[in-house]
């Protein structure tokens, strides 16, 4: 028998384990992984030859180095058509939130992702999922919320899922019916909210298309009152709670999402120092995408030293979708974590492995550790810090998931 599946070694490793050495550095390591599990991991002059002699697969990281696979824990990227026509308009003066409000934005894309049919969805989020995964990426999240009717949430659930099929990458799903108010209840809020509590959980629920439940509280979206009607239907169904929270206007929605005990505020550039404390006490990480900001040239930023100061975890997520962040790459957001909200560049890799793990539900990865799952991404650098440094270029040489390597 052989000794184990895959040897990963001739490289440094970046275990991003908390509390020692920056980045969990091992520099000269190897990882060893058994079907899809690490079972060992340290430096290479300590590894034990019987579990090293005889390896099914070697990956040889030629001087560079592997990290956890990076998860990207907010994303929309299931959806039909584009909105380039609205950033020109952006571009000529419009705001988002005035596109918004003359029914274009949000209810847009709802338009052409109700139009389009599964396989077009499917062969559409697939390209954009196949674009994550180049760059290094495990693990995604993606949420709904471009149906808005029962059937079209369904719909981009069922398409979220089948991604899982066609490609190697973990995914989890949310359904995010407060989105937007669709126009056929442009005049009935109350209705709108009675269908997504009524129908939209429990059905999801019923059916297992959902790990979580979202909303968008803003103004533009939906009221605390209303999201924290959802979030009790939400939890009596047994999802998870996470909350599009404080991204155009301070919404006191960081301080709704404590109160629910949400996994994660996401967004917040507008939450108030109180309301990153009430995350603090409530465990609530805090979810940032600076795509969005980068991308609605947002000047107003996230309270990032409170978060760090009150031990809040911070995520870093690409935010993929149309309206406000069509970004295509973690590196690339990890980049803008570090330039526009000043992580530092092992926080934002932190915001990728471990501190996002936990937002979707996950113990087992996010970072390397025996007993961990054997999610990794190698990648052609000669320091960690290169992950958040290059600005639109891809030193990722191979990906691991679940024990199986994708070069
Ligand atoms: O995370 N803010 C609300 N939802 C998305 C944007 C959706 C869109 O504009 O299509 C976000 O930024
Ligand atoms: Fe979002």
């Amino acid at each position: 028998m052989s000794s184990c599946d895959l040897l990963i070694r001739n490289g440094a490793i970046a275990t991003m384990t908390a509390g020692g050495e920056p980045y969990g550095t091992i520099p000269d390591g190897v990882v060893v992984i058994r079907g899809d599990v690490i079972v060992w991991v340290g430096r290479a002059e300590d590894a034990p030859s019987d579990l090293i002699a005889d390896p099914i697969e070697v990956l040889d990281l030629d001087g560079g180095w592997v990290t956890p696979g990076l998860i990207d824990a907010h994303t929309h990227l299931v959806f039909g058509g584009d909105r380039a026509g609205e950033f020109e308009r952006r571009l000529s003066g419009a705001t988002y939130e005035e596109i918004a409000r003359s029914g274009g934005g949000i209810l847009s894309t709802v338009s052409a992702t109700r139009a389009a049919d599964d396989e077009t969805l499917l062969a559409l989020a697939s390209r954009r999922l196949g674009g994550l995964m180049a760059h290094g990426l495990t693990t995604v999240e993606i949420k709904s919320g471009y149906g808005l009717d029962l059937e079209t949430e369904l719909r981009m659930l069922r398409v979220a899922r089948a991604l899982e099929a066609e490609h190697d990458v973990s995914i989890s799903t949310t359904l995010l019916g407060l989105h937007a108010l669709p126009p056929e209840y442009a005049h009935d809020r109350v209705g709108y909210v009675d269908l997504v509590c009524n129908e939209m959980i429990p059905e999801v629920a019923r059916l297992g298309l959902a790990d979580a439940a979202d909303a968008f509280c803003e103004g533009i979206g939906f009221t605390p009152a209303e999201c924290t009607r959802m979030f009790r239907t939400a939890t009596d169904h047994g999802l998870a709670l996470r909350l599009h929270a404080d991204q155009l206007s301070d919404s006191k929605g960081a301080e709704l999402a404590a109160d629910h005990g949400a996994r994660s505020a996401d967004h917040l550039e507008y939450t108030s120092n109180a309301g990153a404390e009430a995350m603090a006490r409530s465990g609530t990480a805090a979810v940032l995408l600076p795509g969005a900001f980068y991308f609605l040239s947002e000047t107003r930023r996230p309270p990032i030293d409170t978060f760090r100061a009150a031990e809040v975890p911070m995520v870093v997520a690409s935010d993929l979708n149309p309206g406000s962040s069509p970004l295509g790459s973690p590196l690339l957001a990890m980049n803008f974590a570090c330039v526009l909200f000043r992580l530092t560049p092992e926080e934002a890799l932190a915001g990728m492995t471990r501190c996002a793990a936990p937002v979707l539900g996950y113990a087992d990865r996010g970072v390397i550790e025996v007993g961990t799952r054997a999610d990794l991404a190698c990648w052609d650098i000669g320091h960690p810090a290169e992950l958040s440094y290059w600005i639109g270029s891809n030193p990722c040489i191979a990906v691991v998931h679940g024990g199986r390597v994708r070069r």
